[in-house]
This record gives C-alpha cells, sequence and structure tokens, in this order.
C-alpha cells in the first residue's frame, strides 16, 4: 500500500538548545526506559514532580486490571501541589491573567490565588459543609472563580463535577442527580460579545422538582438581577467576605477522587469519566513540560472553557501544577473582530498559544490578515487539540499565526485519558502538518488491528490503543462499573488480554508517525465538542410528532463535522411546514442538550434503511450525507426502496 508522506518541519534549533526535551535521541530514551522499568519510570516522576505528604510505598497494582491503582500509599493535596509549594519561590508571580469580554483585566498572583481558594474553601466547608467525597457542580462562565472553585474543592477533597455553561438545564439537571452533587457553583451569567447572558436561570430550572442540591453559590459578575431561593441560594460576593484566608488542606489518598467530568460515548447518557487524584496531577504536570515546554518567564494561553477536559488541564491543574502563569479569556475570539486573539498575545507577550482546529479555522477566514497586524513575535508553541486539523489550517496557523518558525504540537488526547498521549514534543519532535507524530514518553500508544490485535503496518488503518495503564487513565465511569469495562476495554485484545480503546481510528506513515483519522464509533466531533448520536436522537424523539430518528455526522467546513438528522414523523399526511417543523427539532435539542447539539441539517425521510433485524444502517446515511454513492449491497434492508427516496430527498 503506498504510504503518504507529508512535507517535514525541523525544530527551530535555537528552541531546541533550551528545551527540556532536546532531540530524538532525548526523547527515545525516555521511552525505552519507560519500556524496560515502566514502574520504575513512572515511581522516578511521580518522586521528583509530585509534593508528597506522605510517600508512596508502591508504584502501580495492577492486579484488578482495568481497576488500577497508581502511588499507593502516597498522600497528596493537589492544591497544595498547584498553589503552596509555589509560594517559596513564586508568590508574587502571576498564576492567572483574566482578560474579561469587555476588555477588563485582572492579574492574580499565588499568593493571591492561595487565599482566594483558600477562603473558597472555608466557605464550602464551613457555611455549606461540604466534606470529602461530597460531589460539587460547577457551571461557571470563564472567570477565575471557576479556577478558585475547582482548586477549593481539591483542598477540602470534595469531587468537582464542571458542566460547561452552554449546556441546557436538561443536561445539567441529568448530571448533578448522577453525580447526587449536594452543591451547585455557579455565576449570575457573564458576558458575550459585549451583552450580559445569563446561567442562574438555567440553574433554577435544572433544580425544579426533586434535587439532590441543598445549596446553590452565584458570583455575582454581571449583576444582572437573579431570582434567589431563600436558604438555599447565596452570593459568594457577600459570604467570600467572612471567610479565614487560610484553610488546611485535607490529606488525600493518592487514588482518591479529584473530578467527574461528564462526556458522550455511544448510548444515549453521558458518562461520569473519574479522575483521581496523584495520577491526574503527575501526568497533567509533565505534559505541560514537555509539550508546551513553559519556561519560567513565559505566559502561556489556552482558549478552552473550563466546562471541557482541555480546561481543567490545560488551564486550570497542569499550568499551576508547575508553577506557570496561565491566561483565562471570558470572550470569543472573534469578538469585537478576528483580530482578538492576535491583539492578546502582543499585549500579554503571550509564548505559548492552545486552541482548537474549529478556531483555527475561524480566525482563517474571517480573518485571514489579522496576525499580520499584530506583532506576534513572543510565540514560541502552538498548539491544536479536539478534532483533526486539515492541512489548509495547520498551514494558516504555522505561516501566518507562527511566523514559519514555532512548533505546532497537534495534541491528540481525550476526557479519558486526562492529558495529552500522542503529541510532538517541540524542541525534538520533526513535524508534519496534520499529524499527532508520537506517542508521549511513558504511554504505550499503538494502532491495533482490532481483529487480531497486531500492530499495523505502515499505511494500514486500525485502532488507536493504550497497552498499558498509565497514571492519568481514567479511573472509572461514575456509578457503573460495567460501563467503564466495557466502554474502553471490551473491543480491542493484544495477545489476548484487553487494551484501552480510545474510540479513534488511526494510521502510521512511513516514519512511524500516528495520524489520527476519527471516531469509529457513533460519536461525532461538532467543533471539537463530543457529541453521541444516540443523545442528540434521544433528545429529538421527544418532540411528540416524532416517530423515529437517525442522526450522523457530516464534514462541516469550520465545525469539523455538522450534525444531520434523518426524522421519520407520525402524521403521514405531509408536512405543513418544513422550516417550522426543523425549528421546532432544534428547538427541542436545545432544551434537552443546549445550544451546540443543534442540528445543521433536517431531513424529513419516509422511512429510515434498516436491516430485517431492526438495526439501522448508518452507513447508508453517512454516505447520503456527504453526498456519496451508496456502494454496499441494500438488497438485505427490509425496505431498499427507502435509500433511493431518501437520496433523491437529500440531493433536492
Ligand atoms: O476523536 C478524538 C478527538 O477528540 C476526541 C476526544 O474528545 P474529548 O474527550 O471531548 O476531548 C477533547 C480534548 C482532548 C478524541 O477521541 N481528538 C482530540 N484531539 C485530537 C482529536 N482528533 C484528532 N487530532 C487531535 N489532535
Amino acid at each position: 500500500m503506498s504510504v503518504e508522506t507529508k512535507p517535514v518541519f525541523k525544530p527551530n534549533r535555537e528552541f531546541s538548545k533550551n528545551a527540556r526535551i532536546k532531540n530524538m535521541c532525548e526523547y527515545q530514551d525516555l521511552q525505552d526506559w519507560a519500556t524496560e522499568d515502566y514502574e520504575g519510570y513512572w515511581g522516578h516522576f511521580a518522586k521528583e514532580k509530585l509534593t508528597w505528604m506522605k510517600p508512596f510505598t508502591n508504584v502501580m497494582d495492577n492486579q484488578n486490571f482495568p481497576f488500577v491503582n497508581w502511588f499507593e500509599g502516597g498522600k497528596l493535596n493537589v492544591a497544595v501541589q498547584c498553589i503552596d509549594r509555589h509560594l517559596e519561590s513564586r508568590k508574587n508571580k502571576a498564576a492567572i491573567i483574566f482578560e474579561g469580554d469587555r476588555g477588563d483585566k485582572k492579574i492574580i498572583t499565588y499568593l493571591e490565588l492561595y487565599y482566594n481558594v483558600n477562603q473558597f474553601a472555608n466557605l464550602l466547608k464551613n457555611d455549606f459543609g461540604v466534606k470529602k467525597g461530597d460531589r460539587v457542580v460547577i457551571y461557571m462562565p470563564m472567570i477565575p472563580e471557576a479556577a478558585y472553585a475547582m482548586l477549593a474543592c481539591a483542598r477540602i477533597g470534595a469531587i468537582h463535577s464542571v458542566v460547561f455553561g452552554g449546556f441546557s438545564a436538561e443536561a445539567l439537571k441529568d448530571r448533578i442527580e448522577d453525580a447526587e452533587a449536594k452543591v451547585v457553583i455557579t455565576a449570575d451569567g457573564a458576558f458575550r460579545k459585549d451583552k450580559p447572558y445569563m446561567l442562574k436561570p438555567v440553574v433554577d430550572e435544572a433544580l425544579k422538582g426533586n434535587t439532590p442540591v441543598q445549596k446553590v453559590l452565584v458570583v455575582e459578575r454581571n449583576g444582572e438581577d437573579v431570582t434567589w431561593v431563600a436558604g438555599r441560594d447565596y452570593s459568594y460576593n457577600e459570604l467570600i467576605k467572612n471567610q479565614k484566608v487560610t484553610c488546611e488542606a485535607e490529606e488525600m489518598d493518592a487514588e482518591d477522587p479529584l473530578f467527574l467530568l461528564y462526556t458522550s460515548g455511544s448510548t444515549g447518557k453521558p458518562k461520569g469519566v473519574q479522575h483521581n487524584s496523584a495520577g491526574y496531577i503527575l501526568w497533567a504536570q509533565m505534559t505541560m513540560e514537555w509539550v508546551f515546554d513553559v519556561k519560567e518567564n513565559d505566559t502561556y494561553w489556552c482558549t478552552a472553557d473550563v466546562g471541557w477536559i482541555t480546561g481543567h488541564t490545560y488551564i486550570v491543574y497542569g499550568p499551576l501544577a508547575m508553577g506557570a502563569t496561565t491566561v483565562m479569556f471570558e470572550g470569543v475570539p472573534t469578538y469585537p473582530d478576528a483580530g482578538r486573539p492576535w491583539k492578546m498575545v502582543e499585549e500579554y507577550k503571550i509564548n505559548q498559544f492552545y486552541t482548537a482546529p474549529t478556531a483555527i479555522r475561524v480566525l482563517h477566514k474571517t480573518g485571514e490578515n489579522e496576525p499580520a497586524k499584530y506583532d506576534l513575535s513572543s510565540l514560541k508553541v502552538l498548539g491544536t487539540v479536539g478534532e483533526p486539523i486539515d492541512p489548509p489550517a495547520w498551514k494558516w496557523y504555522y505561516e501566518a499565526v507562527g511566523g514559519s518558525k514555532c512548533a505546532i504540537v497537534d495534541t491528540y488526547w481525550q476526557t479519558e485519558t486526562g492529558g495529552h498521549i500522542v503529541s510532538p514534543l517541540p524542541g525534538a519532535t520533526p513535524i508534519k502538518p496534520a499529524c499527532a507524530t508520537l506517542p508521549l514518553p511513558g504511554i504505550m500508544g499503538e494502532i491495533l488491528d482490532p481483529e487480531t490485535g497486531r500492530k499495523v503496518g505502515a499505511g494500514e488503518s486500525g485502532y488507536m490503543c493504550v497497552t498499558r495503564p498509565w497514571p492519568s487513565m481514567i479511573r472509572g465511569v461514575w456509578g457503573d462499573k460495567d460501563r467503564f469495562v466495557k466502554s474502553y476495554f471490551g473491543d480491542v485484545k493484544k495477545d489476548g488480554k484487553p487494551v484501552y480503546f480510545t474510540g479513534d481510528g488511526a494510521n502510521y506513515d512511513a516514519d512511524g508517525y500516528i495520524t489520527i483519522t476519527g471516531r469509529t464509533d457513533d460519536v461525532i466531533n461538532v467543533s471539537g465538542h463530543r457529541m453521541g448520536t444516540a443523545e442528540v436522537e434521544a433528545a429529538i424523539k421527544k418532540h411528540p410528532n416524532v416517530a423515529e430518528v437517525a442522526v450522523v455526522g457530516k464534514p462541516h467546513e469550520i465545525k469539523g463535522e455538522g450534525i444531520f438528522a434523518y426524522v421519520v414523523l407520525k402524521a403521514d399526511d405531509g408536512i405543513a411546514d418544513e422550516l417550522e417543523e426543523m425549528k421546532a427539532i432544534n428547538k427541542v435539542i436545545q432544551k434537552e442538550i443546549g445550544n451546540i447539539a443543534l442540528c445543521d441539517d433536517i431531513l424529513f425521510a419516509p422511512g429510515l434503511p434498516k436491516t430485517r433485524s431492526g438495526k439501522i444502517m448508518r452507513r447508508i446515511l453517512r454516505a447520503i450525507a456527504k453526498g456519496e454513492a451508496i456502494t454496499q449491497d441494500i438488497s438485505t434492508l427490509e425496505d431498499p426502496s427507502v435509500v433511493a427516496k431518501i437520496e433523491a430527498m437529500a440531493k433536492k
């Protein structure tokens, strides 16, 4: 099979000289060390990088795989790792630089962060009665208080579950109930494109009826009027004034849970991905240091939202664990114009910039020449995450933003992996456009043939797997052990033993470089946001006129993938107004999930292509959505004629 060769860009020599990993020999040495002495390797870094209250006695207990314990016997606190340990050498260093939508700015030093988090922790502990192991849902805009809330939970041993602010009341309610959260931390709202938007009313809606939530803490950010429920809702701005600025950090077991983060899978119900303390924070810190190579005086900016794993690991935990300066931005990258990010890069002298391909495509399309208007010379490393990046967007990012001198780290990972697993190292790895390159040192990442478990050859497609457990691996699906095992360890075996399967397809090129080709399951990636087709279908089915529905992904110029729904309506007397019906369906989605799951296309089909056993043939629907010819045999379908009918309708 011919293997595509892509142009290669060598690391910038000057950069490599001072990089933490300087060349491929150093990379290989680390990878060999991990291969030969896996526990020695991880034990070494856990001792070197983490501040332990009590040292661990055993690196890894794998007897109960896939339930793995790391750093047994060790005690630590993630908030101490992220804050307290920096006070001696960095107390006046900026920990967080915040820029609001309207351009308001705030710099929070490590000492201030320490006080703010301690006060927040005292509030939760003393006023709200939050204890170790309690679940706290955080439904917040991109303001520093979101980071304080996460770290305050970590400090007192509460398990936080951040829910992205774009999720609807229904979606928030489901997550609150699944986690049995006792407290919700939110804000009145925030600002977007110079206008206030609201979050508190969504929380009010989510808490209607029976709820495990006893108390709601509201950060007053935009000052808009909100409803206060007596005995339940409290103003953060008021309560925080009375809190002491010191709060002892809870001694946490290495494997005590740190957070839950709900993500989409192949069923209608999102999974509460659980990450535990020591392993997660270790890899968050190590990847920050290696992949972004942030130096003491650098300023690092990741544009993600704290509601996603990227915001957890690469805005809050990773940067703070290594003592870096992390930028938090409330606004949208194209407001007031598509020069906003570049203006911020110039102003804050950003050294590492990390964003998603969707944002790069939007900035490219709407502001191709904007980067040239600003001084971007401070940039050293550019990152991308969340979805495959297409070569034209990559080229523009490399040339127009990076001035052809910055490494682009195409970081491949997922909610479940806690941190990057396949990525270039900016001082070492020769990069190729739109290619995640090689597994990071210590990660046993391999592309396997799902049938045989054999490592695939160059040019062959296979499943992206990790063949040994690693410290920041998902520890469980909240409340559902079976789902954890089945979702990740059921599909691929190597040498007869189950291995972690990411859900993504991938291939190697002739140099052994990995290119991720996308999900192999029913998960679609809309603007880098993971959406389960089953989740969207479950929402659409709530519309009273809908009899059947099938949802697939369709390539989208900006979003990467868009959502295409085939809907069969109950009434067979025709549709009165197609546009109105479409709006009504999207309205249900908005209510059940949120705007991020709105359909780009809805086709009212006379029926769905099903096998005689009733299985919907999504491959056919995917091909029709893409406008591709149907090549597979459809004669075995229950009603083959439906395919031609749908095809004709799609062409209209
Ligand atoms: O399909 C892969 C894609 O995003 C999925 C993970 O989504 P989520 O858990 O929401 O986390 C997103 C941020 C890490 C993966 O299964 N993905 C992530 N990074 C890349 C990617 N696809 C291609 N290239 C990447 N660099």
